[in-house]
């Protein structure tokens, strides 16, 4: 029989040091890690949550989600099994998961998997007009499925423009809407290790613009939240609830790996989800009641040879892992 091998602190170390790089809703990283006993445990930080934009935790959860798959990514490709419980039953409300890290026997390594964790990244310039096509959503959905997790492509034209009809609500709501505002300042443009830096925003929304032949007029211009290529998939699950949540940030995290590996690029929108009257509609009359929408991401293709993004900041691993 082999002797079962539990991972050392310096290997945990590694392992959420990869799993810090998974996306979170305005860079907030709202993780915390404890590793005792061989168990490693998974806490939201509430102390992070967005009390205007997301009162019921929904984006924090999925955030978690994120860098819980990250984590099993990371484990399997430096040779480590995990044994993931999530919401363990008995454990107070912030905990999400305990993860018990061991082997048999040393594995392989996989070095390519630990270079798509550093590479993937969100891409906020404006897509190309290449179509993404329907064989590439396809195979992006079906990342999902080993996650409980519904994912759909929106691809039919009058699903599309309901969805871009309710985005465009959502954004008008939002920007009415002064403590989501003063939020969004307090985590938009900063310079320290959380927040997003001012360097990844786009700046002007219409480059172009500076170049058209006539000055600006008067007449009204019709902002568009998307754009010719770029393709929208949703995911969720039947309930809209903390179990759910985790999972889609699970599957969230493998669908974005997966495109980055594709060489597409991904960018959530959470503003038609953030407002619960347009997540609603969404999920009545774009996904036709199929499943309840917890996040939607654009996905399209970046133009070849642009530059390389710096790399949004990360929180120092003692700030976030007790061992
Ligand atoms: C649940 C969730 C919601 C997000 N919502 C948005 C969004 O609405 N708009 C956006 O540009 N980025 C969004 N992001 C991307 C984050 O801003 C990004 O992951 C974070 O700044 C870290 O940067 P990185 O992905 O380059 O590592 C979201 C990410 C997550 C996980």
């Amino acid at each position: 029989m082999p002797r079962t091998e539990i991972a050392p602190t310096t290997i945990v170390e590694r392992l959420v040091s990869f799993a810090c790089l998974a996306p979170s809703v305005h860079n907030t990283q709202p993780w915390r890690w404890r590793y005792d006993a061989g168990l490693l445990t998974l806490r939201a930080d509430l102390d992070r949550r967005l009390p205007a934009e997301d009162p019921r935790g929904r984006n924090l959860t999925i955030s978690c989600g994120a860098a819980l798959h990250h984590l099993q990514l990371a484990a399997r490709a430096l040779g480590w099994e995990t044994d993931v419980r999530r919401l363990p039953p008995g454990a107070d409300e912030t905990v999400l998961a305990d993860v018990r890290v061991h082997r048999d026997a040393p594995a392989p390594v996989v070095p390519s998997d630990l270079a798509l964790l550093r590479t993937r990244c969100t891409d906020r310039r404006r897509f190309t007009d290449w179509p993404v096509p329907r064989y590439r959503l396809e195979d992006l959905c079906r990342e999902a499925a080993p996650w409980g997790v519904h994912a759909a492509a929106i691809v039919d034209d009058g699903a599309r423009f309901r969805l871009e009809l309710l985005a465009n609500q959502a954004l008008t709501d939002l920007e009415l809407d002064a403590g989501r505002q003063a939020e969004q300042d307090r985590w938009i443009g900063r310079t320290g290790a959380d927040g997003i830096p001012a360097s990844l925003l786009p700046g002007d929304p219409d480059p172009l613009r500076a170049r058209s032949r006539f000055r600006p007029g008067l007449l009204e211009d019709t902002r568009m939240v998307l754009h010719g290529g770029e393709r929208v998939i949703a995911l969720g699950g039947a309930h809209d609830d903390v179990a759910g949540w985790l999972r889609t940030g699970e599957a969230l995290s493998a669908l974005w790996l997966e495109a980055t590996r594709a060489g597409l690029s991904v960018v959530p929108m959470s503003q038609p989800i953030e407002v619960e009257t347009t997540r609603r509609e969404i999920g009545r009359s774009v996904l036709g009641g199929a499943f309840e929408p917890h996040v939607l991401l654009r996905v399209g293709w970046q133009a070849i040879g642009r530059s390389g993004l710096p790399r949004t900041p990360r929180r120092p691993l003692a700030d976030v892992l007790e061992a």
